[in-house]
């Protein structure tokens, strides 16, 4: 597909018309690896890089990535007390309108997906589609049989009209658990685990899907994702990997 320069530019969050427009003229943008200073010029989409303060920006339809959440940040545009998520991503992609697909809570660590497509959000988090969510949580008592058994069979959580059960659970660590849940409803984890008689003292998501956190993405880190990942980010339960 073949767009023009400016109006490409703008789709990838570069800025406002205006903003593209002179940093165009002043040189600044590199256009496969080429200075070009025409807004109107027509570029095939296939292969295109933009060049900006020495970093190559690949042209992408959608804008999709992971990072690896770190405690102490909030999933949230105006955080209440700790660092925005969103402080951690360069302003290309805030410019775009990146959001986090589910939220995780300030203190949980672990794989958290962004991005401009509102209908693979939706894929991922309706609880319809059945994508599982894989938690590992560190628990302050010893994990026993009948705690596991009551996070399988569901368990009461109070503003609930109906139990809520892991689509699978099992022991980690004499402590720890592993839980693959199909929603994400507020402090899922903490308030299930709570209701089955233990307590959550540490938690990270290690996947969703059949995908899983890069074990070389550092705390704080992101990366862009590409169509495999994505058809892994996907699959419903019961997954090839379940
Ligand atoms: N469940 C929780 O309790 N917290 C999270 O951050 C995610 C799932």
């Amino acid at each position: 597909m073949k767009v023009r320069l400016l109006r490409a530019l703008q789709s990838q969050g570069v800025g406002s018309r205006k903003v593209c427009f002179h940093r165009l003229r002043r040189g600044e943008i590199r256009v496969n690896g080429e200075v070009c200073e025409d807004p109107e010029a027509e570029f095939e989409t296939d292969g295109l890089v933009f060049t900006l303060d020495g970093v190559d920006w690949p042209y992408r339809e959608h804008a999709c990535l992971v990072m690896h959440k770190p405690a102490g940040y909030e999933c949230s545009h105006k955080p209440s007390h700790h660092p925005s998520v969103f402080s951690l991503l360069p302003s290309l992609l805030l410019e775009r309108g990146v959001q986090c697909v589910g939220r995780l809570d300030q203190d949980t660590t672990g794989l958290l997906v962004f991005t401009d497509d509102g209908q693979l959000q939706h894929r991922m988090i309706s609880p319809k589609k059945n994508v599982p969510k894989i938690y590992r949580a560190d628990c302050a008592e010893a994990v026993s049989d009948a705690q596991l058994d009551a996070l399988r069979a569901g368990v009461q959580l109070n503003d609930e009209h109906a139990p809520l059960a892991a689509l699978a659970c099992e022991r980690a660590s004499a402590r720890g658990l592993r839980l693959v849940l199909a929603e994400g409803k507020y402090h899922q984890v903490k308030r299930m685990v709570a209701a089955a008689g233990n307590h959550v003292v540490a938690l990270h998501r290690e996947g969703i899907g059949d995908y899983r956190l890069p074990d070389d993405l550092a705390p704080g880190t992101w990366r862009w994702l590409d169509s495999a990942d994505l058809k892994q980010l996907e699959q419903p339960w019961p997954s090839a990997m379940s």
